[in-house]
């Protein structure tokens, strides 16, 4: 008999010591470099066929006509979906994150938004052939005019909610710059920017007896199961999604074109249909972060205490979905100012949608915010680390909430003794090495520390081992690994002993791996289902039944009653550059982040996390930048020889490490780490190459032409 109960976690109860906290190999390391971890789309699935997603050639307008016949002829072709004949979605609803991007609704109308729209897929027995019908195929277009000129006066503009106030406000903006000794007012822009991780999105879809079985790579089972049922108009139950293991998300592995391309085309063949996406398509079909433009005014006392904030961001979002990219953030939490403003707006263009993207608003705002911090320093001939302590608020700015833990000021002086900060020459562009100009720059980091309701089961199997079973998914991060970290302590079993089975619907809902959520919310929901399976065990279970005993958890009781806090993770960013003033080339020389994020579960993999954060800083800074072309409304380069990220030769020495942050709002103490790592290193390199060459950079990328 296998028993069943619902146990819930309370906050300010830890766990004992042990795993928790140890530095461990990923639990899956060894499948996944010997490659017997199977991805997305190498599960062999019996009767496979192959779909090709076709999208248009114009940027804006209306399909006139698709000629599937000769398509049709050609071997290996089965079928050729399209707005005519692709069964019908149902688009109105509010699913786990919202209304859906239409985008993901696919082959419904004759519309064509913006470049590389999909209008068909076409579907073969091999992808080979797939491939070869879907650039034959013939469509023809009533072009439309399009727009996708992006900046930040454009009469369109409007504010825009997203998912927190477009605007907050307090004070006399105007009467206090009036009355700041110092004020600086500086634009700032950041420009559009691709998820761009390993794995292409990839799903495979069947249909057995009304159930929709769907094998894909994203970052929540349970969201994506949950976003299938309402547009198949399903039952969620009828809907189980796996995804066991992720090659990278960023914010970009949610509902897309594929996965529902192929649940349409399975329906319709009533066989297997995978789609994968080229690296070419996930430019325009699966999220960028958006350009922003933003204005930043501060005014401050001559001892450097801020007066006067405000932080003006506008990002540009599609004609068919409004995505707000929250830039004004790390305003509203890490500087206070009598008069305090935030606002965002977006402008709607004839271009993709964006979406969430690696710390979306942290990453963009805090270049922003943290550059006019080392603006105001200069001009206030204080030094920057110095200025941001004076301005430690013990409030949430906006909030007005208690902090549960900041230790920024920690963060600081701990990164300032390990860089060097105090042998530091305030003055830019007087240090050279050959033809090198040398700087140094700072910066501070934020991001929030959320969780989201979850379910876990944990069972104790007859031969002394313990399985956990959630709806996690670990998109590279080591989250299995972590998990299994967790279990072990609650289960005050050593690690070997727990086998953590993550990546299926079926298990039951739990959080996404997303806004660095995930391995919190999913630790919460694993310690409480095993402590209390370990409390039933200690009172004597006798020989256990065959199929073991389980113990189911669900967090949402628990997570509603935590008290309204400001609860964020927080981090100091240090970089050193060389610039050659010849070729403009900068190069980092080393970076340094100190991170205040609650308990470290694995420090592992959680180092391999903020040198990640910092590299995608790093990458942000110098390197990562999507050219759209005014002419075609698509990219110039829409692949990874014309995006350019980061390589290994980019990257120099990267350090990261914590200081003690305890924080009694979680159950095992855990804040996210997923993001906070990229938040405020693009600043910290801007900010050496100022100090390097006596030049600022408004303006990311810092490519050589912009530096001569
Ligand atoms: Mo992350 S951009 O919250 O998936």
């Amino acid at each position: 008999m296998t028993t069943s109960t619902t146990a819930t976690a309370t906050a300010g109860v830890t766990t004992a010591q042990g795993a928790v906290g140890t530095a461990h190999t990923r639990v899956e390391g060894r499948d996944k470099v010997t490659g017997a971890a199977r991805y997305a789309a190498e599960l062999p699935f019996p009767g496979l066929v192959h779909g090709w997603l076709v999208t248009s050639s114009v940027t804006r307008g209306r399909i006139r006509a698709i000629d599937s016949e000769p398509v049709l002829a050609l071997p290996g072709v089965l079928a050729v979906l399209h707005h005519g004949n692709a069964p019908r979605l149902n688009t109105d609803y509010v699913g786990m994150l919202g209304a859906p991007d239409p985008t993901a609704a696919v082959l419904q109308d004759d519309r064509v938004p913006h470049a590389a729209w999909p209008v068909a897929l076409v579907v073969a027995e091999t992808p080979e052939q797939a491939r070869e019908a879907a650039e034959t195929l013939a469509v023809t277009y009533d072009e439309e005019p399009h727009d996708v000129d992006f900046t930040a006066d454009r009469p369109a503009a409007y504010p825009a909610e997203g998912q927190m106030p477009a605007v907050t406000e307090k004070g006399d903006l105007t009467a206090e710059l009036a009355a700041c000794a110092v004020v600086l007012d500086a634009e700032y822009t950041t420009p559009e920017e691709q998820h761009a991780m390993m794995e292409p999105h990839a799903a495979t879809a069947r249909w057995e007896d009304g159930r929709l079985d769907v094998v894909d790579s994203n970052q929540g089972a349970t969201w994506i199961q949950g976003e299938l049922a309402n547009l198949f108009s399903l039952d969620p139950s009828a809907v189980r999604v796996r995804s066991e293991h992720v090659g990278g998300g960023f914010g970009s592995k949610g509902i897309r074109a594929h996965q529902v391309a192929a649940a349409m085309a399975a329906s319709v063949l009533d066989r297997p249909v995978r789609v994968v996406l080229t690296r070419r398509q996930m430019f325009s079909l699966t999220g960028h972060r958006s350009p922003t433009v933003q204005r930043i005014r501060l005014g401050a006392d001559t001892d450097g205490r801020l007066r006067a904030l405000d932080h003006h961001s506008v990002n540009r979002t599609s004609a068919v979905y409004e995505f707000v990219e929250p830039a004004t953030l790390p305003s509203r939490v890490m500087y206070d100012a009598h008069a305090h403003r935030t606002a965002h707006e977006v402008v709607r263009l004839d271009v993709p949608s964006p979406t969430w993207m690696r710390a979306p608003g942290e990453a963009p705002g805090s270049f922003a915010l943290e550059s006019a911090l080392d603006e105001l320093a200069e001009k206030l001939g204080l030094d920057p680390v110095e200025l941001r302590l004076r301005n430690e608020p013990d409030h949430g700015p906006v909030s007005g909430l208690p902090f549960s833990g900041r230790n920024l000021d920690a963060c600081f002086r701990e990164g300032a003794r390990r860089f060097g900060w105090d042998r530091r020459d305030p003055r830019p562009g007087v240090r050279r090495e050959g033809r090198w100009l040398l700087g140094t720059g700072t910066a501070a980091a934020s991001f929030p520390s959320g969780a989201g309701p979850s379910t876990a089961a944990v069972t104790a199997e007859p031969d002394g081992t313990f399985t956990v079973r959630i709806a996690a998914a670990d998109i590279g991060t080591g989250a299995r690994t972590a998990l299994t970290l967790v279990a072990a302590d609650a289960l005050r079993v050593a690690p070997d002993r727990v086998r953590v089975r993550i990546g299926d619907s079926a298990f039951g809902p739990a959080m996404i791996a997303g806004g660095s959520t995930g391995t919190r919310s999913w630790a919460w929901a694993v310690t409480a289902a095993a402590g209390e399976l370990r409390e039933r065990l200690a009172l004597g279970a006798g020989a256990l039944p065959p199929e073991g005993i389980t113990v189911r958890s669900d967090t949402t009781e628990a997570i509603a009653a935590l008290e309204a806090r400001e609860r964020y993770s927080f981090g100091a960013q240090f970089a050193e550059v060389a610039v050659d003033p010849g070729t403009g080339e900068v190069r980092v020389r080393r970076m340094l982040g100190i991170f205040a994020a609650g308990r470290i579960v694995n420090p592992l993999t959680a180092r391999g996390q903020f040198i990640g954060g910092m590299t995608w800083g790093l990458s942000m800074a110098l390197h990562e930048e999507t050219v759209r072309d005014r002419i075609t409304g698509g990219h110039y380069g829409a692949d990874l020889a014309g995006y350019h990220i980061a390589a290994h030769a980019d990257v120099p020495h990267i350090e990261a490490d914590w200081v003690d942050d305890p924080y009694p709002d979680d159950p095992v103490g855990i804040k996210g780490i997923g993001e906070i790592g990229i938040v405020g290193a693009a600043a910290a390199i801007a900010n050496a190459v100022w100090h390097a060459t006596g030049r600022r950079h408004r303006r990311l990328p810092i490519r050589p032409d912009r530096v001569l």
